[in-house]
This record gives C-alpha cells, structure tokens and sequence, in this order.
C-alpha cells in the first residue's frame, strides 16, 4: 500500500494558487492514501473570526470539489486541513474524501494559541473511517501534543492515522516516533513551509512533514524549506498486531484501574 503526503507552501487567501501548487506536484502520481497539510487551501494565520468566516466552507465547497478530484486523478483516498463553516461556527478541519465524494470530516479537538479565537473548538468525537479496508484515524497539528489524541484513535481500531499540520514549534516530528511507538500505528504527518506574517502574529512553517512506522522508524523525512511529496509503501497488517513479544501487548497489558482520568 502506498502513502504518503504533499508539503505545501501556501499563499494566505489564495485558493487557487494553492489548489494549482498541488496540481503541479501531483501530475502521474498514484497513490493509496495522500495527506496534504491543516488549512492546505487557505493560510494558517487568521486575524478575525470574520475572515475565517469569509473563506470558509461546507464540504460542497470549492476545497471538496477540489479533492475529490485529485482523489480521482490519483486514485488515492485523500485527507486535507480546512476551515468548516457550520451554520455561525468555523472549525478548523480536515476532510476525508474518495473519488466518490467526502466521506466526513474531523473538527480540530485541541486548538493552538489565537486558534482559540477564531475558530470552535471541535464538537465531534473522535471517529476511525474503514475506508476500502484500511483504519484512517484524523488528527490535526498540535492534537499531537495530547497522547490522548493517538491513544483513542488507536483504541478506535486506527491502522494508520492521516495528520495534517502547520508546525510552528520543533518538538512534534520527534513525538510523534513515541505516538506511533506506543500505539504501535502508522501516522502521515503532512506539514507545511514558508512564513506569515499577519496582524500581531510572524509564523515560520517548519516543514519537515514526516512518514512514522509503527515501531518507531522514520520512513520518510521531508526538507524544512521546500514544497516536496513523498510515498512509501507500508504493510497495513503491522499496525493490527498490538504484540511486542511473546509476553506484552500494549492494549491488553494497560492498568486501567490505576491509571488518572
Ligand atoms: C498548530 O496546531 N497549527 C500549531
């Protein structure tokens, strides 16, 4: 099975410039699952409700038809970042969708630093997708930072767990050789680069998207400062197997009784 991600260097605002950058990296790619990073088709830094308002969308917009269509082209189950608008609210999103059409989306559950003030806070749990057979797990950037975030997910049944992010801080690619490790799944981190510079706030994007095996070994490493992609192939049957050895397997072997809240 082939997956992978696309890194990406989004213009604010500009959805179809970013819609073409991916375009262009995508030309003859075929893949099985395709991760591209949070907010992918709009920018990262907001600086009203207002705004985010105002490039949002629902999953009829031009971002899902956008999808769907590069889910066509490359034959790949395809999970992308977005700003969701229901009714007054925006979450900050990702979306899940086949060639057939979306088929649901995860509201950002841990929201970062004035995250807090333009976007909802994500009101659905969290949710694994049986997707031609393959487990997909969705989490979004800093949702790493809470191992609860993995750890339900992987409980979920998650094989692999599809990570849309906006990096601007240097620990999570490192973290997320631990989430993997102890959850043993797999996990598609697909990150973004460039800065931007807006309102009060100055971000430098850390690129660096990374491809994390269930035991830990980083399969694939992306630069800091270039819009790149990359697949693997990956043996899905590795993530369903929760044994380290003869003695200990990590789900059945937790101390639940003991553990806080
Ligand atoms: C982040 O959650 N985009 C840092």
């Amino acid at each position: 099975m082939k997956v992978g991600y696309i890194q990406t260097n989004p213009i604010f605002g500009n959805k179809e410039e970013n819609f073409r950058e991916i375009e262009n990296l995508s030309v003859n790619l075929k893949a099985d699952i395709l991760v591209l990073p949070e907010l992918f088709s709009t920018g990262y830094t907001f600086i009203s409700k207002e705004e985010v308002y105002s490039l949002a969308e629902d999953v009829n917009g031009i971002t899902s038809q956008f999808l769907i269509k590069l889910a066509k082209n490359t034959g790949a189950i395809v999970v992308g970042g977005f700003p969701e608008k229901e009714e007054d609210k925006v979450f900050n999103s990702a979306m899940l969708v086949s060639k057939n059409g979306v088929i649901g989306t995860y509201r950002k559950l841990h929201l970062y630093y004035k995250e807090k003030l333009w976007f909802d806070s994500g009101d659905k749990p969290f949710k694994v997708y049986d997707v031609k057979g393959i487990n997909i797990g969705i989490m979004i950037c800093f949702d790493w930072i809470f191992p609860e975030t993995a750890r339900s997910l992987a409980l979920l049944g998650a094989d692999i767990i599809a990570h849309p992010a906006n990096l601007v801080l240097p620990y999570c690619q490192n973290a997320m050789v631990t989430r993997c490790l102890e959850n043993r799944v797999y996990a598609i981190t697909a990150n973004r680069i460039g800065k931007e510079t807006r309102g009060e706030d100055n971000f430098k994007f850390t690129g660096g998207s990374q491809i994390t095996s269930y035991n830990g070994q980083i399969l694939s490493t992306a630069p800091s400062n270039k819009s790149f992609l990359d697949f693997v192939d990956i043996d899905i049957e590795k993530a369903r197997d929760k044994k380290l050895n003869k003695f200990n397997d990590i789900f059945t072997d937790r101390r639940k009784k003991f553990y806080a809240n």
